[in-house]
């Protein structure tokens, strides 16, 4: 399966991925996509050998356009969107429909939507005094965080100090949950039933 990366930071979910053993044989990563025109998932990439490529409509960026036939011409069947902060273009989530996947951290549906990314989750899920957070994988449509779930993982939070504790607990649960999904999609695992995804082992 070959697979687009979409990034917008430090790129540790992309590292989980290129590191995952068991994914080495199914999957391809040959491109990473950033809105920014340079961040350190951009350096990891390059250490693999992977392309990246800049998407915006400002100078020295390539269209939305170029993107989706870039994509196409290398025959990316698959997309995550692993800490890509900008909302998907409609013609790429309709190219790519069941086919675009986002890791969030936290426990969809709630804390989730515009503006809750990376602190600001983890700063919402602490001031709520919630005992649990975790990590969900998700179908991407076309607004934020409201795809169908596919996978989730929780994690125990009852005694952390401050959010930056629960991110870090998250973050370890985001590592494996994302390349365990990717995994299922690879092998093809991945089943839509009654509204409902399924995984089957
Ligand atoms: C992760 O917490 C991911 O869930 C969120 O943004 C963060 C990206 O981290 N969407 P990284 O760039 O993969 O290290």
């Amino acid at each position: 399966m070959k697979i687009a990366v979409f990034v917008s930071g430090r790129g540790s979910n992309l590292s989980a991925l290129l590191n995952y053993p068991d994914l080495i044989n199914l999957i391809e990563i040959v491109a990473v996509v950033s809105d920014k025109i340079d961040c350190k998932a951009f350096e990891i990439a390059r250490e693999f050998g992977i392309n990246t490529f800049t998407m915006g409509e400002e100078n020295g960026k390539i269209s939305q356009n170029d993107i989706t036939s870039i994509l196409k011409k290398l025959e990316v069947d698959f997309v995550v969107l692993a800490g890509y902060l900008k909302l998907i273009p409609n013609e790429l989530i309709e190219k790519f429909e069941n086919k675009i996947v986002n890791i969030h951290p936290a426990l969809l549906p709630s804390f989730g939507g515009k503006g809750m990314y990376g602190s600001y989750v983890h700063r919402a899920v602490f001031n709520s005094s919630a005992k649990v957070s975790g990590a969900t994988v998700h179908m991407v449509d076309k607004t934020y965080d409201t795809g169908k779930i596919i996978a989730q993982k929780c994690v125990d939070i009852s005694d952390v100090k401050n959010p930056e504790e629960i991110a870090e607990r998250v973050l370890k649960i985001e590592h494996q949950l994302l390349p365990e999904v990717v995994k299922a999609f690879a092998e093809n695992r991945v089943k839509i039933e009654s509204e409902r995804i399924i995984i089957i082992n």
